[in-house]
């Protein structure tokens, strides 16, 4: 599933993503609503995962059952909105180590700049899963992954709520590697970056920032 775009059609994220780009959704429902759809997200970004078995006993009897294998998962919150998605996430996979990377945009380049990063030293022999809600430009979330790789990670994942084309394209361009899961692909990018029709500030709603 290399450099794939996954758009999460399921009907309980899309109702959910509905109430979330209302805007008079209140931040107690807005991340409420961040938590479960990380939830679900969660739960098709790991269906690649390998298992194996091993011998149990039920009440009844011995079996072989399923059980997973193969690299533990980290996950890596852009901050500060990925935050939003991490909780979700964690609820479903509790084991997984995290990590963070800061990055704040310069509102005139809307380039990319970091200003705080720390990652699981084992980041190498896990699979990372890197969640920020918004694909916008796609220059934090590059730029955030290519710092992941820079500290030894290779097998990456990348989950966000909404995606711009224009972020697909740049995310594809500089880690064609890298699968994106996501629970919609909006039209395009305003003039300020923000993703048309979207939600607005994700991490102002998720935070009760504005
Ligand atoms: N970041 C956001 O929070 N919203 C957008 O629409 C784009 C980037």
């Amino acid at each position: 599933m290399s450099g794939t775009l996954h758009v999460v059609g399921h009907p309980l994220i899309q109702h959910k993503l509905t109430q979330m780009r209302r805007k008079e959704t209140e931040t107690r429902d807005f991340r409420r609503l961040a938590r479960e759809i990380a939830l679900l997200l969660a739960y098709e970004v790991t269906r690649d995962r390998a298992l194996t078995t091993q011998e149990i006993d039920t009440p009844l009897t011995k079996m072989r059952a399923p059980v997973l294998a193969g690299k533990e998962i980290c996950l890596v919150s852009v901050l500060r909105a990925g935050n939003g998605i991490l909780d979700g996430m964690l609820e479903i996979l509790p084991s997984a180590r995290v990590g963070f990377v800061g990055l704040y945009r310069d509102p005139d380049t809307l380039a990319a700049v970091e200003y705080y990063c720390k990652l699981p030293e084992d980041i190498a022999e896990r699979e990372t899963i890197v969640v920020d809600p918004m694909l916008a430009t796609g220059h934090s979330a590059s730029a955030a992954v290519a710092r992941i790789k820079q500290a030894g990670a290779k097998s990456i994942k990348f989950v966000c709520l909404l995606a711009a084309p224009e972020g697909v394209k740049e995310m594809q361009a500089h880690h064609p590697d890298v699968a994106i899961f996501t629970a919609s692909l909006d039209s395009h990018l305003n003039d300020h970056g923000y993703i048309v029709p979207g939600l607005g500030d994700a991490g102002d709603r998720l935070f009760g920032t504005k």
